[in-house]
């Protein structure tokens, strides 16, 4: 059984999505921001948690708690993930970008397709790189952008469609691990 790391910085929904499609396989759950939703909602389901402030070395201080990780997935992690874990976790770190990459990198990108007036946006699973919201797609989902969408309305729709590619994305990934 490979044993699953998640990072996140907001409420964790997509957090919900990887420990109802995988359970006990999620070993731990790590934090930049110390009233994460994502933390909350770990510790009720008895999953260890971690609280690390960004800054310096942060992702040296968060390789000293991933002794026995197979694969990190990051779930709406707003920091870049740098040495040593680019190394340490080559081809097993993916992420989850709610838009269809290599449109609307960054930050609120189903805001970023809304002004844009998009007519489609959807979401991406990839494998991470050095760069932001770069590496090699894995999995996509496409959703309409509709003429009286509001951001909370577009983001729901594609979050709807994060939780159920995201866990499908991981299941390829784990197989090519085994
Ligand atoms: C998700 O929509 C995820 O795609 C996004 O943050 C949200 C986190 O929601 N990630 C990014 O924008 C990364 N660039 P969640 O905390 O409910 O899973």
């Amino acid at each position: 059984m490979k044993r699953i790391a998640v990072f996140g910085s907001g409420t964790g929904s997509n957090f919900v999505a990887l420990q109802e499609a995988f359970g006990s396989q999620i070993k731990l759950v790590i934090s930049d921001q110390k009233e994460a939703g994502i933390l909350q909602k770990a510790e009720k389901q008895g999953i260890p948690t971690i609280y690390e402030p960004g800054g310096r070395d942060l992702c040296q201080r968060m390789r000293s708690h991933l002794e026995g990780i197979d694969l990190i997935c990051l779930a709406g992690f707003m920091r870049l993930i740098k040495e040593p874990l680019l190394s340490d976790f080559e081809g097993r770190i993916l992420n989850i970008h709610p838009s269809l990459l290599p449109a609307y990198p960054g930050l609120y990108a189903w805001k970023q397709a809304l002004e844009d007036g998009a007519q489609e946006s959807g979401c991406t699973v990839h494998y991470v790189d050095a760069g932001m919201d770069t590496g090699e797609v894995i999995l996509q989902a496409r959703v309409p952008v509709l003429p009286e969408d509001t951001e909370e309305s577009l983001h729901e729709r594609i979050q709807v469609q994060e939780h159920r590619i995201y866990p499908q994305a991981v299941q390829m990934v784990l197989d090519l691990l085994d």
